[in-house]
């Protein structure tokens, strides 16, 4: 079978890392998938730099509305980011007959209820799970692992940059703004990085999360938002005397009547997994009237872990799309044909 074709919309570090990725593990993403999953097209202002990313197999172009037309291309990868030309790619590849993969939690949280009912309509899919925690695969783990629960709670440290500046003013000592610039270095920080530290970008995600585990539409005008720059170095000092550290948290809980949705700085008993959570690494807890409480820890950010997250989706539509029914339930990890390799 010819493989799905991928369109990609923005090729910076995550759109690298896709490409990466996809390449290295060819074979084994295809034998999960059912089918081979390419890169058929990209898009990306800077064409050049795009080419010499891709090489000269794929084709590029300026106009991501290119890319949106061609009638080869099965998925429409959006990497663009932030609230404008991206909604409207978005809309106009769903239009088109497109699924769609987005790491966009901005756009998804403010714009998701239009998004996701176009592409209801549409009957196509928007998949999402780079939007939250990069590479852990923490949207999956609601819809899919935790499908049976009752949620009642989720808390979680969804925004790598601010982790990291908390755990390097506690560690080093040093200043607000000397770690902020090394989050930017490093990559972890969005563009405008008052997202970060302001907590916006942790209450996009709490949102996404919300909508998911309670079944509720994407409100992310109703978070109470709250980020870390009116913390000193000695409010981070305190705590640590009194047993706690100070952790940007996203929450999301069941309340007495409807569901609070939250981001602030929270005091957390240093003796909990969460609060040894270091760095730019984050960390969610589900609690599930099931299966009790479950962490889910990974790398928040990043090229190949938010890769990670676009190319699960990715496998995930193409398993819909192959004719072969065993493939679209991800049970089996082998072919029955291709079992002489065996563990040793
Ligand atoms: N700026 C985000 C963070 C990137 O620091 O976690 C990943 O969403």
């Amino acid at each position: 079978m010819k493989p799905i074709q991928v369109g990609l919309l923005g090729i910076g570090t995550v759109g690298s890392g896709v490409f990466n990725v996809l390449r290295r593990n060819q074979e084994e993403i295809q034998r999960r998938a059912g089918r081979g999953i390419e890169i058929g097209m990209v898009a990306d202002l800077d064409t050049a730099r795009a080419q010499s990313v891709v090489g000269s197999g794929v084709k590029v172009v300026k106009d991501a509305r290119e890319v949106i037309a061609n009638p080869d291309i099965d998925i429409v990868v959006e990497l663009i980011g932030g609230y404008g030309i991206a909604r409207e790619l978005m809309l106009a590849a769903i239009a088109a007959g497109k699924h769609v993969v987005t790491a966009n939690k901005a756009l998804l949280a403010v714009h998701g209820t239009e998004i996701f009912a176009a592409a209801h309509q549409r009957g196509v899919m928007v998949a999402f799970e780079a939007a939250v925690a990069g590479g852990i695969p923490i949207i999956k783990s609601l819809r899919e692992g935790l499908t049976a629960n009752r949620i009642e709670w989720i808390a979680g440290i969804i925004n790598g940059t601010t982790n990291f500046i908390l755990s390097e003013m506690r560690d080093k000592g040093l200043d607000f703004d000397v770690v902020l610039k090394e989050a930017q270095r490093l990559g972890y920080a969005e563009a405008d990085p008052t997202f970060d530290i302001e907590g916006v970008d942790a209450a996009h995600k709490a949102t996404i999360m919300s909508a998911i585990a309670f079944g509720i539409p994407v409100q992310f005008d109703k978070a109470y938002v709250e980020g870390i720059t009116k913390l000193a170095a000695q409010d981070i000092r305190y705590a640590e005397q009194l047993g706690y550290r100070i952790k940007l948290l996203g929450i999301t809980k069941r309340a007495t009547k409807g569901i609070e949705l939250r981001v602030h700085p929270s005091l957390v008993p240093a003796r909990r997994l969460i609060a040894n959570v270091e760095g730019a690494m984050n960390a969610v807890v589900v609690q599930g009237d099931a299966v009790g409480t479950t962490l889910h820890y990974g790398k928040g950010a990043g090229s190949e872990p938010t890769a990670s997250a676009v190319i699960a989706d990715l496998v995930d539509i193409t398993r819909l799309h192959t004719a072969d029914a065993a493939h679209r339930v991800p049970h089996l990890a082998f072919q029955p044909d291709q079992m002489s390799s065996e563990a040793v």
